[in-house]
């Protein structure tokens, strides 16, 4: 199976000039991969997902090169147009040459009060503007300590179940345009990260509980987020059950993106 590495931008970098720096870097080492013909792309797709401010300029950089991009999140409100002050709709994300947009990272829940209702929504206009949708799930640290984490996620992936009852034809393209992202709250930009084997646990009951939604989902991509670094990396790419991971701040750095990237595809021969 294709592994997955995605690199989440956030508010990141501060200038044109710096997104520049960091294409560069990205995509000369990218290329001096394909040189030697070890082109860590044929088995782990690379993604980025720059602020909604550089998006446009970053594909028009990536273009011909096989690395995609994400939006990080799309407006609630209307899939193309409309008076929704300081919203990006899903359609225009896609005119950018974007492929996919993350949902419901858990610093848009905690910042911007994301809710299930606002994220059925989002995931039908993404899906429906043919953006692929990687759904962030993840618990805090008072859910973890209390033991509550499958209890959270099955809430926070209700979302899919809703989304299939109110859009059902929408179900034959979710193999292929949905990704789940889980990202324990409390190991984001932290340093502090499940084990492995925790983090494989929680992995089985998310593929097992989108197969209990539909049988067309029953083979779920699932990554890991949350402090993934070069160093972590080949142990988290090591479970068969960790399809790929999530990366804040070591995707920042071309080095450690590729490193991560490489420990994925490594594991995946
Ligand atoms: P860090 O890799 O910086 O912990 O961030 C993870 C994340 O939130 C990716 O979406």
């Amino acid at each position: 199976m294709q592994a997955w590495v995605i690199g989440n931008w956030k508010q990141n970098p501060a200038t044109s000039h710096d997104v520049n720096v960091l294409l560069d870097d990205l995509l000369v080492a990218v290329d001096a991969e394909k040189q030697a013909a070890i082109e860590v792309s044929k088995r782990c797709t690379l993604m980025v997902a720059p602020s909604c401010i550089h998006l446009a300029a970053v594909n028009a950089r990536l273009k011909g090169s096989s690395i995609l991009s994400a939006a990080q999140d799309i407006s609630a409100h209307s899939a193309s147009t409309g008076a929704y002050t300081g919203d990006c709709s899903a359609q225009q994300v896609a005119d950018t040459g974007a492929t996919w947009t993350i949902l419901g990272h858990s610093e848009r829940r905690q910042y911007h009060n994301e809710s299930n209702d606002s994220l059925v929504k989002k995931l039908t206009h993404a899906l429906t503007q043919n953006l692929g949708a990687i759904l962030c799930i993840g618990e805090t640290q008072a859910q973890y300590d209390a033991k509550q984490t499958l209890d959270v996620i099955d809430t926070q992936l209700s979302v899919i179940k809703d989304l299939l009852a109110q859009q059902p034809d929408l179900i034959a393209s979710l193999p292929e345009r949905l990704i789940i992202a889980y990202e324990p709250v409390w190991a984001i930009g932290t340093g502090k990260v499940p084990t492995v084997a925790e983090v494989s646990k929680t992995h089985q009951h998310i593929k097992q509980k989108m197969a209990s939604f539909a049988e067309a989902i029953d083979s779920m991509t699932v990554l890991y987020g949350g402090s993934v670094n070069a160093d972590n990396a080949d142990s988290f790419a090591s479970d068969p059950m960790i399809d790929g991971a999530l990366v804040g701040g070591a995707s920042l750095k071309a080095e450690s993106f590729l490193m991560i990237a490489k420990a994925f595809s490594s594991a995946n021969i």
